[in-house]
């Protein structure tokens, strides 16, 4: 187990890059299944969760090679088409092989994936979905086995537009018979970067960002290379970061189209922004002030970045109202905040908190990724050294963050508790 040391009350100031999106690469390097050929990637971050689902791409049979911040993978002699169950449960993102699998082979086996304790995460919308494309699904023993003779093209229309259903039912139709269109569909950036990765393998999809996607079945896909998007969470999160110790701090390599809503709530707390297509300039100029915020699916404000916010809203003038309309158990690291001194109250997907001018050190744990990440930022601002312990969760999902915020003045250090 590892923990985090932080010595909180620096200001962080300065010029950083933000590295490839999380959770645009899990997609893409599942789609990397699909081609039976060779994929390149770059900007893919090295964090947890792409290494698990490399691990099971090799698993599988594919080839795998990294090399100066390029992967090559080659799917051509996939034997396998069974998702190992340990790792299955180390990441629920690990679903997303299995739209990719059954697309290529007609035939997966899986077991109910795990990943962070944010809700009750189900997977109903997107077993729906791959009946809807013929494929027969049988469930035992917590294990779920989809087979097929080929995949018909067929109407989808999501009860709510989730990202995993989305991108798996892009993943299972890509050779399907006729065509397939998703209704209500998720509108992430991530999804327009799969589907331009998917195009440029080869495939016939149109309408990623908007409610309706069009799939059209092809009969082959070709060898890609592609660059991955940046990450919109880990760039709201640096901005916190240096809003939260009241820093002036200029972010490069995101798109700053992809987080207008976040841009929006920090002007509202008092930040001044100057942004670019490419680049966004922080400035604290006032104290932080406190803001309403309610989560919803993009362009709404992101969950993921809903417990980092609220680390930043603990020591804001005046009370914020949060409510997280997506995962009904993202207010975990809310009993951590008060540990250092947060004045939260919760009732069941509301929390109000009442800003308090400091808060002091302690010891706490991460409990999920985000909530993690919240108790870092939270850390940075407060009286004395706090000590995070289970930064495993953290580490799953941020390239290293704790290098990243030591460059712009924070003190961070990582102790190996073994
Ligand atoms: C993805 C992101 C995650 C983000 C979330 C919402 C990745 C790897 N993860 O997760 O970081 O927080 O989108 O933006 O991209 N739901 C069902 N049944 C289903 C599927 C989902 O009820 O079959 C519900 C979920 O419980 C949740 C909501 O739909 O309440 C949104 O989930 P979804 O959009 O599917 O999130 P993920 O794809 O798991």
């Amino acid at each position: 187990m590892k923990s985090y040391i932080v010595e909180g009350g620096n200001i962080l100031s300065g010029e950083i890059e933000v590295s490839g999106s999380k959770n645009a690469s899990l997609p893409i390097l599942a789609a990397s299944i699909l081609n039976a050929n060779t994929t390149k990637l770059y900007n893919i971050p090295r964090i947890q969760d792409t290494k698990i689902t490399l691990k099971i791409l090799k698993l599988l049979g594919c080839e795998v090679k990294s090399k100066k911040g390029k992967i090559v993978i080659d799917s051509k002699n996939i034997y396998i088409t069974e998702i190992p169950e340990e790792l299955m449960r180390e990441m629920r993102s690990s679903i997303i092989l299995a739209g990719a699998l059954i697309g290529r082979f007609k035939k997966v086996k899986f077991s109910y994936p795990g990943g962070c304790d944010i809700g009750s995460r189900p997977i109903d919308l997107h077993l729906k979905a791959f009946r809807k494309l013929g494929i027969k699904i049988e469930e035992k023993s917590g294990f779920i086995t989809c087979t097929c003779d080929k995949i018909v093209g067929n109407e989808i229309s999501l009860d709510f537009p989730s990202v995993g259903a989305t991108e798996n039912i892009m993943l299972a139709s890509i050779f399907c018979e006729g065509v397939t269109y998703i209704k209500n569909s998720a509108l992430e950036p991530e999804i327009v970067d799969l589907q331009k990765f998917l195009n440029k393998m080869g495939a016939k999809i149109e309408g990623a960002g908007t409610s309706i996607i069009k799939i059209t079945g092809v009969k082959n896909l070709k060898e890609v290379s592609y660059n991955v998007m940046p990450d919109r969470i880990e760039a709201g999160t640096l901005l916190c970061a240096a809003a939260v110790t009241g820093g002036n701090l200029k972010l490069k390599n995101i798109e700053t189209e992809h987080i207008e809503a976040i841009i929006d709530k920090l002007r509202d707390m008092g930040c001044e922004l100057e942004v670019e297509k490419r680049q966004v300039e922080l400035k604290s100029i006032r104290k932080i002030k406190a803001i309403d915020i309610k989560t919803m699916p993009y362009p709404g404000f992101p969950t993921d970045l809903q417990s980092i916010f609220s680390a930043v809203l603990t020591v804001a003038k005046g009370t914020s109202i949060i409510t997280e309309n997506i995962f009904e158990s993202r207010y975990k690291c809310m009993s951590e905040l008060k540990r250092m001194g947060a004045k939260v109250t919760i009732d069941n997907r509301i929390a109000v908190i009442k800003g308090v001018r400091k808060l002091t050190g302690s010891n706490v744990k991460a409990t999920d990724l985000r909530g993690g990440a919240a108790l870092l930022i939270a850390a940075l601002s407060a009286k004395g050294k706090t000590k995070i312990d289970n930064i495993e969760y953290i580490l799953r999902g941020y390239e290293s963050l704790d290098k990243k915020l030591n460059k712009l003045g924070a003190k961070v250090y990582i102790k190996d508790n073994k």
